[in-house]
């Protein structure tokens, strides 16, 4: 073995297998209703557009779509214009393109945190911000997060607060991954103001606000931020396609050097092609219809996924109701341990993630989260009914 022989660096060492990785790993067969993955849907993801934007852009700037280069001026144009459109002033120069979110926490967590230094996180969430955050030997001081109930920004307080000062926090404010919960407008404005008094940067992780089904769009918690204390991390991964990895932070443009440098370090710069051509997608006014569709999908499938919910296991679930993105979060009696149960539901046929694997501060062994993206709305009523089957017995 390789490790026999060689010490890894510390940044890799603390980083965990992925345990939803290897479950996912038992879930191939077809057969299976799988609620497990976080995946766009299939159906709306625009293959043909996108072929024809790329097709456009090749025959149009030739091998200057193929080379190095900075960061493609009109994608940072466009949007910085769509963040003033959402409150958040900024200028091109404060917008950083990234391949995807998943890299604006890492540069941003690496800005701020060394080894052993704490970092505030709500007490369930994305495994990517433990990856950059725990996963490089940070502490954690969590908050509590409930499906129903909402952020406990009291709890956010105690932990900005807490000794020694955090010098990071993160909050995933829109459609939750995994509880699919939003914050409210108080409680984005409360965060922006305790984060400036506290002069605690905030990283708002954001892939799914331009999801959101029913209701109105909200303000990032950045368009409340006077102090600059604010990263707001946003994504193309969930408004086009994941495998464009692309993505942007909006940062202060005193950092403008560093973040410049660090970016650098992991990998120059992001496809010049894809820059080009999403601005080609936007430039010929795909993107509203596309929306459009993505929610019309994710409104149908998550309406399902409540009703199924409501009939299969209202009598021993509570759940959070989504009004956007594609994640809801159950929890189910004490009794029930979901990472237990998972190769039981796996020979019946369903799939979902263990909530225990979203878990800061361990605990939550009766929490699944189910993604309804990939489903139609009569399998999300099978998938419901043969999880109901596996989960029952155990209830005692
Ligand atoms: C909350 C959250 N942040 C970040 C990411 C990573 O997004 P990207 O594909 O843009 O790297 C995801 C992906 O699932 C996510 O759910």
């Amino acid at each position: 073995m390789y490790t026999d022989s060689h010490r890894l660096s510390e940044g890799v060492s603390d980083l965990k297998r992925s345990v939803m990785r290897d479950l996912l790993c038992l879930a191939v067969d077809p057969e299976i209703i799988s609620m497990a993955g976080g995946l766009p849907a299939n159906d709306v993801l625009p293959v043909d557009t996108i072929r024809e934007c790329l097709d456009a852009v090749l025959t149009r700037d030739g091998p200057k779509t193929l080379q190095y280069s900075p960061q493609w001026r009109p994608l940072q144009e466009w949007i910085a214009a769509h963040m003033n459109e959402r409150g958040v002033r900024c200028s091109p120069e404060e917008v950083f393109i990234t391949n995807g979110a998943q890299q604006g926490l890492a540069i941003v967590s690496r800005l701020f945190l060394d080894r052993g230094e704490p970092v505030v996180l709500e007490s369930l969430t994305f495994t990517g911000v433990q990856q950059v955050t725990s996963g490089r030997g940070a502490k954690v001081v969590s908050f509590t997060i409930d499906p129903v109930d909402g952020h406990d920004i009291d709890g956010f307080e105690a932990a900005i607060t807490s000794s020694p000062s955090p010098r990071l926090a993160v909050v995933i404010p829109n459609f939750h991954n995994p509880l699919g919960i939003s914050l409210s407008i108080d409680d984005r404005q409360r965060v922006a103001a305790l984060c400036a008094e506290h002069a605690i940067p905030l990283i708002e992780d954001d892939p799914y606000s331009l999801l959101r089904f029913e209701g109105e769009l909200d303000p990032p918690i950045r368009s409340f931020d006077e102090a600059g204390r604010v990263f707001y991390l946003g994504s193309f991964s969930k408004l086009l396609a994941p495998a464009l990895r692309l993505g942007w932070i909006v940062a202060p443009v005193d950092l403008a050097p560093t973040v410049t440098v660090l970016r650098e370090s992991f990998d120059l710069e992001s496809s010049t092609l894809t820059q080009r051509m999403v601005m080609e997608f936007i430039d010929r006014g795909l993107l509203p219809a596309h929306l459009e569709r993505s929610r019309d999908a994710y409104r149908e499938r998550g309406t399902a996924m409540l009703r199924a919910l409501d009939s299969h296991l209202g009598d021993i679930a509570r759940w959070s109701r989504p009004e956007g993105g594609i994640f809801t979060w159950v929890e189910l009696p004490e009794s029930v341990d979901t990472t237990e149960i998972f190769t039981e539901a796996v020979e019946q046929k369903v799939a979902y993630i263990p909530g225990a694997v979203f878990s800061t501060t361990g605990g939550h062994h009766n929490t699944m989260r189910l993604s309804y993206a990939n489903l139609t709305p009569e399998l999300i009523d099978e998938g419901v009914e043969r999880l109901a089957g596996v989960v029952r017995p155990h209830v005692t």
